[in-house]
């Protein structure tokens, strides 16, 4: 059986996730299940990111200790994807105890590589990004980011070195042994390879609430460091199985803001300790909320669970991936939520099957002569397979998304012209032609549940359960599926 290591970034233990957090989950969700559709082996990885100024800070203002902290955001997190219907296979922390020795082995291999150094830094560090930024960078003095300024620090530091595995990053990424997605996003880490990557500090100085640098007793090491390693961790590293069976990964899916750890930093750091690179690394687009960024002070947080809460778990999922192509920034705006529910879920496919199936148990009580296709509904559904499964496979969900729903259009459009309601006072060879509509209907059905059981798999179940029943003659008049209420 292949096998498929799939990751999502570990969010940082600051506070409730927001829709631009799910998003990632919920896409690699998706990714995952149709994989083992496809037969595929699938590891799934997601997690926290628990260490580093930015949590200790947000700790100290709650009158916290940072692990009480911490173990409350991981709460939130574990509980808000469990009701999103996120099927991990490990949820990594980096605070635990297994993390850590993975971490400490792979340090150690940096610098059993020769590629550790001390050295002094003094430059702007804005904690939001949890990053050194550059004076160029930098919009009126803030972080472009994070909107704040950053902080002047000096401090003594081990340093990776990282313009040793430059050329050779770029080699591979030019070359494509290493996909990154979408096409613009690869122009973006060769032009910041192009414009000269610093070496980056491997430690900080005097942090508390981190993993202790072991060659250094005032050191930890730097959360970005430590962060990356979850990958590997997340499979033992170094001693599980898994590690063994699942590495490297297939596809790493991040956002557009934290490209260049992944694409840079963290592929040098697997060439210096030896281990074999990432596949692909898809990058998306990042929310904005009617027009902007979404932050606290705003006030336009989007929590995934709100939309839980007012259209259930699948339909949150389908409504957060069909808002645009994902390689792209996008804009949400929060009142699009109700319409394309109504318009997609209630009156799109929701509609669809209620009034196939009616038809199923009104007319012939369930018994459905499988087998005759109409030809324009075969021709149809082979064309979505077709341009669904390539959409897939490059990771375009949206656009998959999208070839599901012409054809949702195409089966109502042949329902209406077609009028079974017409041949159903029939008799003789208008019963025969009911009996292929009919028949056709429940053909594109269960392909229409196929495609979207990644999607929208508790939707996606109840609706085969249902299916199954009315096949069996078990359903009467007037019994309804009822899969989205109109609101
Ligand atoms: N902890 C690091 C990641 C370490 S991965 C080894 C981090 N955490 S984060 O919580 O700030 O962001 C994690 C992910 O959430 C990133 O992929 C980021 O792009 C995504 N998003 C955060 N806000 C977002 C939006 N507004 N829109 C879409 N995704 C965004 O960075």
């Amino acid at each position: 059986m292949e096998k498929f290591y799939l990751t999502t970034p570990i969010y940082y233990a600051s506070g409730s996730p927001h829709i631009g957090h799910a998003f990632a989950v919920i896409y690699g969700d998706v990714i995952a299940r149709r994989s083992r559709t496809l037969g595929r082996d699938v590891f799934f990885s997601a997690g926290l990111d628990e260490y580093g100024t930015k949590i200790e800070e947000k700790a100290k203002k709650e009158n916290k200790e940072p692990r009480v902290f911490v173990d409350e955001v991981a709460k939130n997190y574990i509980e808000a994807w469990e009701k999103l219907g996120i099927g991990y296979s490990r949820f990594v922390r980096t605070t635990s105890p297994e993390h850590k020795d993975g971490v400490l082995d792979f340090v150690k291999r940096l610098k059993e590589a020769g590629d550790i150094y001390e050295g002094e830094y003094s430059g702007l560090y804005c904690v939001g990004c949890e990053n050194f930024v550059l004076e160029r960078n930098l919009v009126n003095g803030l972080c472009p980011d994070h909107l704040v300024p950053p902080r002047l620090i000096k401090e003594k530091n081990h340093f990776f070195n990282l313009k040793k595995y430059l050329p050779e990053i770029k080699k591979r990424v030019e070359k494509g042994e290493i996909i990154i997605t979408p096409e613009s996003r690869k122009n973006e880490t060769l032009g910041i390879i192009q414009a000269g990557v610093p070496d980056f500090s491997i430690t900080r100085e005097g942090l508390k609430w981190g993993i202790p640098y072991p060659f250094d007793a005032n050191q930890t090491i730097y959360v970005w460091a430590d962060a990356l390693i979850n990958y590997a961790t997340a499979l033992g590293y170094p001693a599980e199985e898994n590690f063994k069976k699942y590495w490297p990964v297939d596809l790493h899916i991040i956002g557009a803001d934290i490209n260049k750890f992944h694409s840079i930093y963290w592929l040098a750091m697997l060439m210096s300790a030896g281990l074999e690179l990432p596949k692909e690394i898809f990058i998306h687009g990042l929310f904005t909320v009617n027009g902007q960024k979404m932050s606290k002070t705003l006030g336009n947080i989007i929590d995934p669970l709100d939309l839980v809460k007012r259209f259930g778990s699948d339909a949150a999922r389908y409504l957060l991936l069909s808002q645009f192509p994902a390689s792209e920034h996008g804009d949400v705006k929060a009142e699009e939520f109700d319409r394309k529910y109504n318009s997609d879920l209630a009156n799109g496919v929701g509609n669809l099957l209620e009034r196939s199936f009616t038809m199923m148990i009104d007319y012939r009580g369930g018994k459905i002569v499988k087998g005759k296709v109409d030809p324009k509904i075969k021709e149809a559904a082979e064309k979505t397979e077709k341009l669904f499964g390539s959409h897939f496979e490059a990771h375009k969900l949206y656009e998959a998304l999208a070839d599901v729903f012409t054809f949702i259009k195409t089966l109502d459009v042949y329902i209406n012209e077609e009028k079974p309601w017409v041949l159903s006072r029939g008799e003789g060879g208008q019963q025969e032609k009911l009996d292929d509509i009919l028949g056709s209907l429940l053909f594109g059905i269960e392909k229409i549940i196929f495609w979207l059981k990644p999607f929208m798999p508790n939707k996606a179940k109840e609706t085969e359960v249902f299916s199954n029943k009315l096949l069996k003659g078990e359903l009467k008049k007037g019994d309804k599926l009822g899969l989205f209420k109109r609101i």
